[in-house]
């Protein structure tokens, strides 16, 4: 797809209500040559109890201190809730959409209130308190966002844990946390399947002793093992709790929440947000990227255990007065026109979901959008991983119907918020490119030196300055947050991602040059994966990449060495896959083994994973300089025996 593919606004779609390309512009550059001027107006998209007068207070050198609107005080349930109660208490806040395609619910703003502050006097009773954190291990049902919110309510800083984690990731997390509290529930349930929730919990928290209190939702039914001294119903604890809890006055720099995500090394990091300026941030972008109007039905179809979930399902909509659909399922269940008829059945404007989703569903054709209509859809939204131009033109040409502007939001864990996205109305599009910075955020593609390269290039991705929705820490390990993101090139955030710029000035994110990888959207640290496999007994040494998957965009490669005489079988290689998945959880289950009696190392002893992605990809044809390798002649045995044909 080359980059004279332009799509201008489409002609049908009434564009955002106040800004064009010209308004984008002007905003763009006052937003970044006066950034104190530009959001102290944007920070009053929300309430404070008590305003701001500084606003930016940010430095990417030395140690690292990043502030906004500091001295302001404010509440984000406050923000999500309270202050929605005298103009829309009965408008629905959440429509939920369970697995089941009969079950569906409605919970309006008032409720919300209602179950939100009951719960908060439940965990208050319980000892939490503000600056407590409290993991949260929950299917997508609407005691998640309770959960959330009560927390935020209080104070108290919510770890979410996406329930497709294993017990041993849930017992990583709840501990680098230090929570005394877990809320979860007997079983989850997605595409007719159960997932055992409490089971794995249980078996979590035989290493986590000082969690005092489970707080158990009741979502299935399902036999489960009870703990009298720990476990608590959570319906049975509700219905004797006050519904009045004031919210709790936070600073703006108190942390809201924590949320763990790969990274290129180590366990996985606890990235800290804070509460004001993400919440001013995720309001801010849902607001003008979807170009949110009141009344509308907004549905982003993530898993409130990732950070699209906690900035575009919940602060983000509900800081707006949006109404937000939470699906429980998945898209191919009971069959592939389910999300058509989750659409048209709620009337949803507004649909974001991942790009692996469009790739499996635009391989069942064009039989199931036949069976649906999505008049209702007026913008389509895509996030986590690169779009493909196919896939983007079958999402625009067939869901959308041609009628709907395509947003393609590049964005990460610890941005907080959407960074590159078109806004609607204002930015023609590019299949395939994220195109244009948000306001206030400032691009800059460096090469390996960390020379920044300017015009039409291709690098490196940093932001040169500091945005309200970035993270300001990672929990506990601020040294670490310092070298992750502020040490490869001085001065600057590094992402992590490679990046093209065209000569419109359009950024196309290449994918991540570390040794992250993504599958079906999901983050991954291949050094997570490789140190579950060497857990085996069996396993002397393994690494693991990513290599091109047509629907999951990157799949799982790993080079297994074993233990010496040890026979490498079919079935070992089930228990291998069984193994991770079992460590770290079925999303990290790696695709395809390959036994490698050696890996390609530098003599130093450096594993050379150029050369190992490059197998995977099956493009030995082009492996680069292997001069400096200790034995030239592992790598032809790998060649030989590649998986990915
Ligand atoms: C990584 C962040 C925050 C959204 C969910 C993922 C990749 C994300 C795009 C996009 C190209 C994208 C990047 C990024 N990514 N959105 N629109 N185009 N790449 O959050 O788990 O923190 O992953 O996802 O590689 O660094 P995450």
């Amino acid at each position: 797809m080359s980059d004279q593919s332009l799509f201008p606004v489409p002609p049908g779609f009434a564009g955002s209500k106040t800004i064009d390309a010209a308004a984008y512009e002007r905003l763009y550059r006052r937003s970044v040559e006066e950034p104190d001027a530009f959001w102290a107006e944007q920070g009053k998209i929300v309430d404070w109890i008590k305003p701001f007068t500084k606003v930016k207070n940010t430095q990417f050198t030395g140690d690292v201190s990043i502030k906004w609107f500091e001295d302001g005080v404010l509440n984000a349930s406050a923000n999500c809730i309270d202050r929605h109660l005298a103009t829309r208490g009965d408008q629905t806040a959440i429509i939920w959409e369970g697995d089941d395609p009969a079950q569906s619910r409605h919970i309006t703003y008032r409720e919300l209130h209602e179950q939100v502050s009951k719960l908060a006097n439940v965990l208050k009773a319980r000892g939490v308190k503000k600056g407590d954190r409290v993991t949260i291990y929950l299917p997508m049902i609407p005691e998640a966002a309770f959960a959330m919110l009560a927390c935020a309510r209080l104070g108290a800083i919510h770890s979410v844990v996406f329930g497709g984690f294993s017990p041993d990731s849930l017992v990583g997390r709840i501990q680098d946390a230090s929570s005394t509290v877990l809320i979860t529930a007997d079983e989850g349930v997605r595409g007719g399947r159960k997932v055992p929730l409490k089971a794995n919990a249980d078996v979590a928290l035989k290493s986590c002793p000082e969690v005092s209190t489970v707080l158990v939702v009741r979502r299935t039914g399902g036999q489960i093992a009870w703990d009298a001294s720990r476990d608590v119903w959570y319906h049975e604890a509700l219905a004797t709790a006050s519904a009045d809890c004031p919210p709790e006055p936070m600073g703006a720099e108190d942390p809201l929440f924590i949320l763990y995500t790969s990274g290129s090394t180590g366990k996985p990091k606890g990235v800290l947000h804070t509460t004001g300026g993400y919440l001013v941030y995720a309001a801010l972008t849902h607001r003008e990227i979807f170009d949110y109007r009141d009344g509308e039905v907004y549905w982003c179809t993530a898993d409130v255990g990732w950070v699209t979930g906690h900035s575009y399902i919940l602060y983000g909509p509900l800081a707006n007065g949006a109404t937000t659909l939470m699906f429980e399922g998945v898209p191919n269940y009971p069959d592939a026109a389910r999300f058509w008829q989750v659409v048209d059945k709620h009337k949803v404007s507004i649909f974001y979901t991942a790009p692996t989703a469009i790739r499996a569903l635009m391989r069942e054709g064009l039989e199931p959008l036949e069976r649906t209509s999505r008049q209702s859809l007026r913008l389509l939204g895509s996030v986590g991983e690169p779009i493909n131009p196919e896939a983007w033109l079958w999402y625009h040409e067939h869901v959308g119907a041609g009628r709907c502007p395509i947003v393609d939001t590049w964005w990460q864990t610890e941005t907080g918020g959407i960074l590159i996205s078109p806004l609607p109305g204002a930015i023609s599009t590019k299949p395939g490119s994220a195109t244009k910075p948000f306001f206030g955020v400032k691009p800059v593609i460096v090469d390996a030196e960390g020379k920044e390269l300017t015009g039409a290039t291709e690098g490196n991705l940093c932001i040169a300055d500091s945005w309200p929705g970035q993270m300001r820490t990672i929990f506990r390990d601020h040294p670490r947050f310092v070298e992750t993101y502020f040490s490869m090139y001085p001065a600057r955030y590094f992402t992590g991602d490679g990046c093209r710029r065209d000569e419109d000035g359009y950024y196309w994110i290449t994918g991540r040059v570390d040794d992250v990888i993504n599958v079906a959207g999901h983050r991954l640290g291949t050094a997570e994966i490789e140190s579950a496999l060497v857990a085996h007994e069996m396993v002397a040494e393994a690494a693991v990449v990513g290599y091109p998957h047509d629907v999951k965009g990157q799949g799982i490669y790993a080079y297994v060495t074993l233990m010496t005489g040890v026979e490498p079988t079919e079935e070992l290689r089930k228990e291998l896959v069984a193994w991770v998945r079992r460590e770290i959880g079925p999303i990290a289950s790696p695709d395809l083994i390959q036994w490698a009696p050696g890996l390609p190392k530098t003599r130093s002893g450096k594993i050379m994973r150029r050369i190992l992605r490059k197998i995977a990809a099956n493009e030995q044809g082009s492996l680069g300089d292997t001069s400096t390798l200790a034995d030239p002649a592992v790598v032809d045995g790998l060649i030989e025996n590649r998986m990915n044909r």
